[in-house]
């Protein structure tokens, strides 16, 4: 199966799907190993990891093996992957950057990565697996110095060859007005929440004026996310009538629609899957039987604004709720 790629501005090619690995805290270090092994069976090389995520050590013995041969008839080279990590937000630290940086690749069995995230541009720590009332004392919101310092050891990074892409993620169109001119290399690549019913049209617009290339995570709507990042106004994208209408004329289940909506809209989905048939099919869904404009029209019309992901637990002392995180108003909420 050919998997068609993006090329990013510094002319990396990055294959236009990936494979998630956060386990939603109830899929076990084990089970990734397993998903991760099936998905690089079935063809794919993008795969989206985090230090938080706690699995990366699981995930590295798992590309050796398919460095090795042992997953595939022949040997896959490392240039074949594109791996991402990203930062967590406890190691925003000057001096604990570089350290966390190395562990990733250390945990992945690397010696470069080909894409590195600031997962948030906040400090804002919280154990894995809270509940959604959990704060930390010391959150705080974005503070632009400090998010500067933090970028200059992502620009070195990239500058020493560690990696080959620098991005950012969970970012708004306010704080990249402020972070894009104070960069020497400015990010090349966003990642943002994305599906029919949150589709960010003015954030990728934004992100495509600025040379960046989007990964789209939760691109299913996360049915299976924290309980911690439910509430009962979320609207479900895989009960969408539009989006059952078209599974129903390309004789196909809803989540392939709204991988081919994101890629059709040029961007990179990440699904996660356990299960083998939706991993294959996950990945042949961006393959093979396109969208018609008729259909991605419809679809682009859907959008319910509905942000899944909010972040209630990175909120500091003083912030009114979940919204003061994407500056809605259209400045930095401090
Ligand atoms: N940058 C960030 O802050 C951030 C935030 C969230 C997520 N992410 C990344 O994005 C990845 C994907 O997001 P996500 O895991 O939240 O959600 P998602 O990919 O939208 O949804 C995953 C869920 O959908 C189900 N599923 C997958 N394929 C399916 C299919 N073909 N038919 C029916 N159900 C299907 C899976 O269940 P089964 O196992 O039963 O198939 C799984 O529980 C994450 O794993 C992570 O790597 C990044």
């Amino acid at each position: 199966m050919e998997v068609p790629y993006f090329t990013t501005i510094n002319n990396n090619k990055i294959p236009a799907i990936g494979f998630g690995t956060f386990g939603s805290d109830h899929v076990s270090n084990k089970e990734m190993m397993e998903s991760v092994r099936l998905a690089i069976k079935a063809g794919y090389r993008h795969i989206d990891c985090a230090s938080v995520y706690g699995n990366e050590k699981e995930i590295g013995i798992v590309l050796k093996e398919a460095m090795d041969g042992k997953l595939t008839k022949n040997k896959i080279p490392r240039e074949e992957f594109w791996i991402t990590s990203k930062l967590w937000n406890d190691k925003h630290k000057k001096e604990d950057i570089r350290q966390s940086f190395m562990k990733s690749l250390r945990d992945l069995g690397l010696d470069y990565l080909d894409l590195y995230l600031v997962h948030w541009p906040f400090p804002n720590y919280h154990p894995p697996g809270c509940d959604v009332s959990s704060r930390s004392p010391d959150a705080k919101p974005y503070i632009h110095k400090d998010f500067m310092i933090l970028w200059r050891e992502f620009e070195k990074l990239k500058q020493e060859g560690l990696v080959k892409e620098i991005g950012v993620s969970n970012v708004t169109i306010p704080k990249l007005n402020k972070i894009l001119p104070d960069c020497k290399i400015k990010p090349s690549v966003i990642e943002m929440e994305m599906h029919p019913h949150f589709q960010q049209k003015e954030l990728r617009d934004y992100a495509i004026k600025n040379n960046m290339t989007i990964i789209g995570f939760s691109p299913l709507g996360s049915p299976n996310r924290p309980d911690r990042d439910k509430t009962s106004t979320d609207t479900v994208d895989l009960e969408d009538p539009v989006v059952l209408d078209i599974a129903k004329a390309h004789n196909t289940h809803p989540a392939l629609i709204c991988l081919k909506w994101a890629h059709s809209n040029n961007v990179i989905p990440i699904p996660f899957s356990t299960k083998e048939k939706n991993i294959i099919s996950n990945l042949k869904s961006v393959c093979e039987d396109p969208l018609s404009e008729a259909e991605l029209k419809k679809l682009n019309k859907i959008d319910k604004n509905c942000r899944l992901i909010k972040g209630h637990v990175f909120l500091w002392e003083g912030a009114k709720d979940w919204h003061d995180l994407w500056d809605e108003k259209g400045f930095i909420v401090s």
